[in-house]
């Protein structure tokens, strides 16, 4: 993921399903870190949606990258991203950037955290991963498990 610029997300397959790999730059941390917790479903990640060492606000190991599988915790269609704040068509004002489900409207924000009031009824699922070094993630595998 050498070419992988703050701000943009890549995306790779793994067992059939798409992973996102995004890139969080300082100023979409700081917008995924102020949003006010009762505007989720599981600010926390309580649910287990992700492995352990993805728990926590943002879901991921480094705080800039996030892995998450791309598919609607709904009826498994594939959102879109929207990161920048306030977008289009994302159905709600105060957006602060994330991923939006067209079929019925799902919204998550930039660490795969469901808000309240849509029908996915969980976070987005965080495979397991590991880096192998700065620029290179391995998803199916992490530590534990190597
Ligand atoms: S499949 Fe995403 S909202 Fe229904």
């Amino acid at each position: 993921m050498s070419k992988l610029e703050p701000g943009q997300r890549m995306t790779v397959e793994w067992r059939g399903r798409p992973i996102w790999i995004l890139n969080r730059s300082p100023e979409m941390i700081e917008r995924t870190e102020s949003i006010d917790p009762s505007r989720l479903a599981d600010a926390d990640s309580s649910v287990p949606q992700q492995p352990e060492y993805a728990d926590g606000p943002l879901r991921s190991i480094k705080p800039e990258i996030g892995v998450l599988i791309g598919i609607c915790t709904h009826l498994g269609c594939s959102p879109l991203f929207k990161p920048e704040p306030n977008a289009e068509g994302v159905g709600v004002d105060d957006w602060p950037g994330g991923f939006f489900c067209p079929c019925h409207g799902s919204r998550f924000d930039l660490a795969g955290r469901v808000f309240v009031n849509v029908p996915a009824p969980t976070n987005l699922e965080v495979p397991p991963y590991r880096f192998d070094s700065d620029d290179v993630i391995t998803v199916g595998e992490d530590k534990e498990t190597a």
